[in-house]
């Protein structure tokens, strides 16, 4: 039992990133030096997909460039000797692996972006990945955990964390029934609750693995909040047909649609990045040390 496809939705507005996103997509914001798409990209390779859908909307251009062939810069790199950064180039997506871009007109939700992908994923079992959500997976990208666990059961999974009480209102949040550690099945999910009104704090985040029921039930969800259509919805309908299972993945997430995620996730895939991890954590040193000896005593104690 394998997963294929992966749909990419990329047709959000990105406005907290306003003016950066005006003419280009969010997903497209480097982290270090590697766009959050390409992040993405690369974890669904790792767990087995080979048919990448991009969902794009206005301004999307730069996302088809950047997994299209680039004959002039490739050409210009040969001739300049510069092999390293040529294999860079040419690695962004591998032999095998094929891109399909499909146009969201407009804006109208999740929900509705997953449903533009149901002419390319047809019958099949899929992921969803939302770009903006980095994850970097503590033993193994987060999908290929999410995979394994499809492998088992075979059904519907989606990507878990345990957030502060006071942040249930940015999350869909889902009330479950323990499996196995760290693995659930959803009872309940709700969109965005007041923290007195939600279940738990187990929030979902950017990785879904689907089944190609969803599509019939995306097309019955009316719009929710926010006047969209949410995938949520459609998830909790699903409920009543199908086990879904909430998954609680290993390692860090950093949730790259606000600006102190972004900044958060770049320190600290800097501090990792082989060529300037040392250089970069000698800087931060320093300008830690610099705000020390600056903090008035009174403001220390
Ligand atoms: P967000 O809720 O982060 O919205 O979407 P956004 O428009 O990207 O960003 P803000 O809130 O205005 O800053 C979650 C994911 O769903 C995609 C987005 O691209 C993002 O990956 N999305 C959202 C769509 O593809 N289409 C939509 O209609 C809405």
């Amino acid at each position: 039992m394998r997963i294929r496809k992966a749909v990419f939705p990329v047709a959000g507005l990105g406005t907290r990133f306003l003016p950066a996103t005006k003419a280009s997509a969010k997903e497209m914001l480097p982290i270090v030096d590697k766009p959050l798409i390409q992040y993405a990209v690369q974890e669904a390779i790792s767990a087995g997909a080979q048919e990448l859908i991009f969902i794009t909307g206005r301004s999307k251009n730069s996302i088809m460039d950047h997994f299209d062939k680039a004959y002039e810069l490739e050409a210009e790199l040969e001739a300049r000797n510069k092999t390293k950064m040529l294999e860079t180039v040419r690695d962004i997506v591998p032999p095998g692996v094929t891109c399909i871009f499909i146009r969201q007109a407009e804006a109208l939700g999740l929900g509705h972006a997953v449903s533009c992908a149901w002419p390319a994923v047809g019958d099949e079992d899929f992921y969803v990945i939302l770009a903006d959500d980095l994850i970097d997976g503590r033993l193994q990208p987060a999908l290929a955990q999410m995979h394994r666990v499809y492998q088992q059961y075979g059904t519907s999974v989606l990507a878990t964390q345990r957030v502060p009480k006071n942040d249930v209102g940015s999350y869909g949040i889902v009330e479950t029934q323990p499996v196995g550690p760290g693995l659930s099945e959803i009872r309940r999910i709700v969109e965005k609750p007041k923290p007195e009104e939600a279940p738990s704090n187990l929030a979902v985040v950017g990785r879904y693995i689907l089944t190609p029921r969803i599509f019939k039930l995306i097309e019955r969800t009316p719009r929710g909040a926010g006047g969209e259509i949410q995938l949520t919805d459609a998830i909790s309908a699903m409920l009543n047909e199908q086990t879904v299972l909430a998954y609680e993945f290993e390692g860090t997430r950093y949730d790259c649609g606000s600006k102190l995620g972004y900044l958060r996730a770049n320190v600290e895939f800097g501090l990792k990045h082989p060529e300037l991890a040392d250089d970069f954590r000698s800087y931060l040193e320093g300008l830690t040390a610099g705000w020390n000896a600056e903090t008035p005593k009174a403001a220390k104690g």
